[in-house]
């Protein structure tokens, strides 16, 4: 007999952790939003378009959206060293990839959009909790986009594809067969704009992990929307 696989928060293997976003936080940005899932809160500014320095990076054709990822010190139990490092710069650029289809940077040649993301709390899942604060400070910040994008981890523990691994899960597998971590990042009709693979998965599972993170994703969107409805006083 099977035994059926049981995860330790006792979630279903499509059952995200519980979510809510709030937007307009930072009242000196020009956009800003809070992205939690579970125990990991994203927090996102946004400032401009404004003049691209250093000038030599400027692009004469299109705007920039630049995205600066960062980890508080505080944001997990063993303090994190202050500063850019080899995984925020990464990520840093990972964010940018996923907002980048969206934004209409076309609009605003030789300018520069700055989204600075800071992790207030850490427990796995911060590349997604991270774009999906950016894109909710993107729209409030009134820059031109086609859409919105909503971000989740599938992920494979033991043998089961599950959604939005928390730390300890992440950890749990770490070895073996299990260690499989899968970001992914929809627009609201269910296009892909950002896919990263760490790991070992068949080809038929990644269909099935695709398809239970692009359900979810139009759970976190949902709740995207009503943030920035609730930022203009819009209610329902
Ligand atoms: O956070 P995300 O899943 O997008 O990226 P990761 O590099 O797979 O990190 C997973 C988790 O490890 C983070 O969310 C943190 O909880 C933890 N971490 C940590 O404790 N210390 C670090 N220096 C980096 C990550």
């Amino acid at each position: 007999m099977t035994k059926e696989f049981t995860r330790q928060s006792g979630r279903k293997p499509d059952e995200i952790r519980p979510i809510s976003a709030k937007v307009g936080i930072i009242p000196n940005a020009d956009g800003s939003a809070m992205f939690q899932s579970g125990k990991t809160i994203a927090i996102a500014a946004v400032y401009g378009p404004k003049e691209h320095h250093p000038r030599n990076q400027r692009n004469p054709a299109r705007g920039t959206l630049r995205c600066t990822y960062n980890m508080m010190s505080f944001s997990v139990t063993d303090r994190i060293r202050p500063g850019p490092n080899r995984r925020s710069t990464e990520i840093s650029k990972i964010i940018e990839w996923a907002l980048e289809p969206i934004v209409m940077l076309d609009k605003y040649p030789g300018l520069v959009v700055d989204v600075h993301i800071q992790m207030t709390q850490a427990d796995a899942g911060t590349r997604c909790a991270g774009i999906n604060a950016a894109a909710m400070a993107l729209a409030h910040a009134g820059i031109p986009m086609k859409d919105l994008v909503s971000s989740i981890a599938a992920g494979k523990l033991d043998k089961t594809i599950v959604l939005d691994l928390d730390k300890y899960e992440d950890s749990e597998f770490e070895e073996g067969e299990g260690s499989t971590d899968i970001p992914i990042t929809f627009t609201s009709d269910g296009k892909l704009t950002h896919i990263q693979v760490d790991g070992h998965i068949t080809t038929e599972q990644l269909k099935q992990a695709m398809k239970m993170a692009r359900e979810a994703s139009k759970k976190i969107y949902e709740v995207q929307k009503q943030a920035l409805k609730d930022s203009l006083g819009g209610g329902k």
